[in-house]
């Protein structure tokens, strides 16, 4: 479309997958840019974050994702989720939002654009203390720590609280959020990450190069293991008698991932009082306003590990997938 500006042009970048695969499966595109349907919001992407899961879903691995990515390609062709930016348009029954809001949100896909269409229910409003590369990184890390420690564990004043992978995208927002609701907390994390665990909080930090958690006889009311380094018996030896354990790593086999291991858990939590609770987080707006109150009044605070371009996304997913993330990886459009 020659002479348009590029809010008229039809076209976007974007980057590409025709099939899973490694991150080499990546291609920077132009691609028609999507249409906002009567809910949704047409969202001119500033940056967008990447997470494992993300990576799960760009390999087809664990199969099982493909049941619901698409079976033998991926359906949706744009990958990524987690985003922030400024609105472009709205649908028809959108009334939260106009044009040139500042928004951030999670998307059913499509994130790794300079445009992507969310659904208003998925969107909120960008706390003005917050840069737009700091927004993309919280949605779906965030809300899983929220949900894991407030929904799943109920974490109370007062108790304690180990978080293992506490440098990581969920661990590093776990630390922060279990420090807000009044916990005592302890961060698991590799020597160069100690200062940084330190620095978001928590009362203490064990180096599991140097210590195994579950070999220190100290027993914790909540752990949230998003590493599962070691296997479940050694971990509950550091769990309290009715204390809550949340295994919540979706490594695992190449065709059922954690499968396996979340039915154990299930199996064998019909037989001890601790309380032994696999779980999936899922994108909720009430609880991104929650996360926006929290980052609004500087209880928590998005750890920005590295940024890249988009035409480097593919870089972005191959760091992420090596699993050492320091914080969060962001891509910026
Ligand atoms: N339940 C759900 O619905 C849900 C939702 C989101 C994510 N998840 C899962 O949660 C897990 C964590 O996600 P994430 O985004 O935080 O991953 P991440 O950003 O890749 O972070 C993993 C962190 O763990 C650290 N680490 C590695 N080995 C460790 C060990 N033995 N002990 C302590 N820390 C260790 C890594 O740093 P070093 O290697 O430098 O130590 C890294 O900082 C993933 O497996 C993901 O699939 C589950």
């Amino acid at each position: 479309m020659p002479g348009a500006s590029p809010a008229e042009a039809a076209t976007m970048r974007a980057a590409v997958q025709h099939r899973y695969g490694p991150p080499s499966v990546l291609e920077s595109r132009e691609v028609g840019r999507p249409q906002p349907g009567r809910g949704d919001v047409l969202v001119q992407v500033g940056a967008a974050s990447v997470h494992p899961g993300d990576y799960f879903v760009m390999t087809g691995e664990p199969y099982m994702v493909r049941l619901v990515f698409g079976l033998r390609r991926p359906r949706h062709g744009i990958p990524g989720m987690d985003l922030a930016g400024v609105v472009a348009a709205v649908g028809r029954d959108v009334t939260a939002f106009r044009p040139g809001d500042k928004v951030f949100g999670w998307s059913s896909a499509g994130a790794l654009a300079e445009y992507a269409c969310v659904s208003a229910r998925k969107l909120a409003s960008l706390p003005a203390n917050l840069s737009v590369v700091d927004a993309a990184a919280v949605p779906t890390s965030a809300m899983t720590a929220l949900q894991a420690l407030r929904d799943i564990a109920n974490v109370r004043r007062a108790q304690t609280v180990l978080v293992t992978g506490a440098s990581g995208g969920v661990g590093s927002f776990a630390v922060q959020i279990a420090k807000a609701f009044g916990a005592e907390v302890t961060g698991v994390c590799s020597t160069r990450n100690v200062d940084l665990v330190r620095s978001l909080g928590a009362d203490h930090v064990v180096d599991y190069t140097r210590t195994d958690f579950t070999r220190t006889g100290t027993r914790y009311d909540v752990i949230l293991d998003n590493v599962e380094a070691q296997p479940l018996s050694d971990v509950r030896r550091a769990l309290a008698p009715t204390g809550t354990l949340i295994p919540n790593s979706g490594r695992g086999g190449r065709w059922l991932g954690p499968l396996g291991r979340i039915a154990r858990a299930r199996v064998l939590s019909g037989f001890t009082r601790q309380q032994l609770k696999p779980f999936t987080s899922f994108g909720k707006r009430e609880d991104l306003l929650t996360l926006a109150d929290l980052l609004a009044t500087g209880q928590i605070r998005p750890v920005i590990d590295r940024t890249y371009p988009l035409d480097e996304a593919a870089d972005a997913l191959r760091y992420v997938g090596a699993g050492h993330t320091r914080g969060k990886v962001v891509v910026t459009v």
